[in-house]
């Protein structure tokens, strides 16, 4: 049943992903014309409209960030179910297996192999996502570019100052790689977990899934930060 839990909550944050990969990618789509609060028209970051647009769907039925607090919930609960799913079963784990020694067993070395990267990864992804959420959400205070007494800064100067650093740039490819390495892993035994692992062709196929879902995330969320990097993308 942990097992089930740990795929459901997993799957749930593989979609969270896709769409946040996706609306990154508004960073290649400059800037764009929009109706201005006082009347008129005014021009505004792309990445900004759509980070604005993602605080208002659903009016007037939500009120504002009223469905973006469901997914947070909901992405909150799944990191919750996740990391207990995961501590829990690492600890009967441990207990079945004697202890650490059994990653000094080399008969069992593909199978310490999947776990190692996917215990330690977890942990790596856990400790990016709380330096994240400092770095753009709540405010700057891990960031180590952007002035926060600038206060009202839209999110998208932020974003481009912050990859121009190649101290945050490298930070990133090297979460974005723990996190493609997860879900490669971890979409496969999702789907093993719910019962798709019948037959050799089933494996094959879900495996490949696995792989095109862990490059697609990883190349469609670094492709922007590169850029910045490189100039391709500026203010
Ligand atoms: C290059 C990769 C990424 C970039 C450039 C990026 C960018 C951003 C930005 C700019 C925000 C703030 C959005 C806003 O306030 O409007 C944000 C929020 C967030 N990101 Fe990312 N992100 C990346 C990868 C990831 C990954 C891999 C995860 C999870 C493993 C993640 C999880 C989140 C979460 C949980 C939030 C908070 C959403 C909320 O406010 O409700 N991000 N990201």
């Amino acid at each position: 049943m942990r097992k089930f839990w740990m795929a459901l909550s997993g799957l749930i944050m593989v979609g969270y992903l896709l769409l946040h990969m996706y609306g990154n990618l508004k960073m290649f789509s400059g800037t764009k014309v929009v109706d201005a609060p006082g009347g008129g028209t005014q021009e505004v970051y792309a990445y900004d409209a759509y980070a604005e647009h993602l605080r208002v769907i659903g009016d007037p039925l939500l009120p504002e960030e009223g469905l973006l607090w469901i997914i947070r919930v909901v992405l909150v609960l799944a990191i919750l179910v996740h990391m207990w799913s995961a501590f829990t079963l690492w600890s009967r784990a441990k207990k079945a297996s004697g202890g650490s020694r059994r990653y000094a067993n080399n008969k069992a070395i593909q199978r310490s192999y999947a776990s190692y990267t996917m215990r330690w990864g977890g942990v790596t992804i856990a400790l990016f996502v709380l330096y994240h959420l400092l770095h753009f959400t709540i405010g700057g205070a891990a960031n180590p570019v952007i002035d926060t007494a600038q206060g009202a800064q839209t999110i998208f100067p932020r974003v481009v100052e912050s990859f121009q650093n190649p101290l945050v740039l490298i930070s990133y490819i090297i979460a974005m790689i723990a996190v493609g390495l997860h879900i490669r892993h971890g979409f496969w035994s999702a789907f093993a977990t719910l019962g798709a692992n019948t037959s050799i062709k089933a494996r094959a196929i879900w495996n490949t899934v696995a792989i095109i879902i862990a490059l697609v995330i990883v190349l469609g969320f670094l492709a922007g930060p590169i850029a910045i990097f490189f100039g391709g993308i500026t203010l």
